[in-house]
């Protein structure tokens, strides 16, 4: 199991710093939770600020989009050094030609679904995108609890893309720490977002290696 650290729990007074620890203590991707207040009832940070801290590290930046309009702000994300952009398919920016704009510009694009989103809607995207994103709690917080009822969603899109011969990631992102991986790691997920059990861990290096054991 791959692990990517959520920075939306990090004390946002020395983001670097945090990055860096992360990054020493085995983290594969750093997950940064962008929000718009419109798409999510919460506002972080946006393209200036992922610039600023993405010297701290060489890992992949996997910047996961909950804004309103993710095609009118990819190219800012892309310049700010994103290597994994992911957008939700109940955003009101066309979903075709916001994966073309972000491989185009040769970043991997993915598409996320929320809670009330059924597998089946990113199917007609499996053969253009490098990765999905499944929810497993409503997007805006970290911190919520674990929604076990969305892994079987994680194992519908998995048996489409074998189906197919397409190989794409499926990621999952909420409420995933010591007590819920082994459930997403036997649906099939191949990287977790995880932001409280990482940063809220006496010993972040010691729960990013457990969570990676899966
Ligand atoms: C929620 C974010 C998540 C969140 C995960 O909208 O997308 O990445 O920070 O945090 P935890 O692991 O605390 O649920
Ligand atoms: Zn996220």
């Amino acid at each position: 199991m791959k692990i990517a650290p959520s920075l939306l729990s990090c004390d946002f007074s020395k983001m670097g710093e945090e990055i860096i620890r992360m990054d020493k203590s085995g983290a594969d991707w750093m997950h940064l939770d962008v929000m718009d207040g419109h798409f999510v009832p919460n506002i972080t940070f946006g393209a200036p600020v992922i610039k600023a801290v993405r010297a701290f590290t060489d890992k992949p930046f996997d910047v996961h989009l909950m804004i309103s309009d993710p095609l009118k702000y990819a190219d800012d994300f892309i310049d700010a050094g994103a290597d994994i952009i992911t957008f939700h398919i109940e955003c009101d920016s066309d979903i075709d030609r916001t994966i073309e704009k972000i491989k185009s510009r040769n970043v991997k694009a993915g598409l996320v679904i929320k809670p009330n989103t059924p597998a089946d809607s990113v199917f007609p995207y499996l053969d253009k995108i490098d990765l999905v994103l499944v929810m497993t709690v409503e997007p805006g917080f970290g911190g919520q609890s674990f929604m076990a009822d969305m892994l079987p969603k994680v194992e519908q899109i998995k048996a489409e893309c074998k189906k197919r011969g397409v190989d794409i990631l499926v990621e999952a992102d909420g409420g995933i720490g010591a007590d819920t991986v082994e459930q997403a790691a036997r649906a099939g997920v191949d990287v977790c977002v995880a932001g409280t059990a990482v940063f809220k861990a006496q010993d972040s290096a010691q729960a990013i290696n457990y969570l990676k054991s899966f």
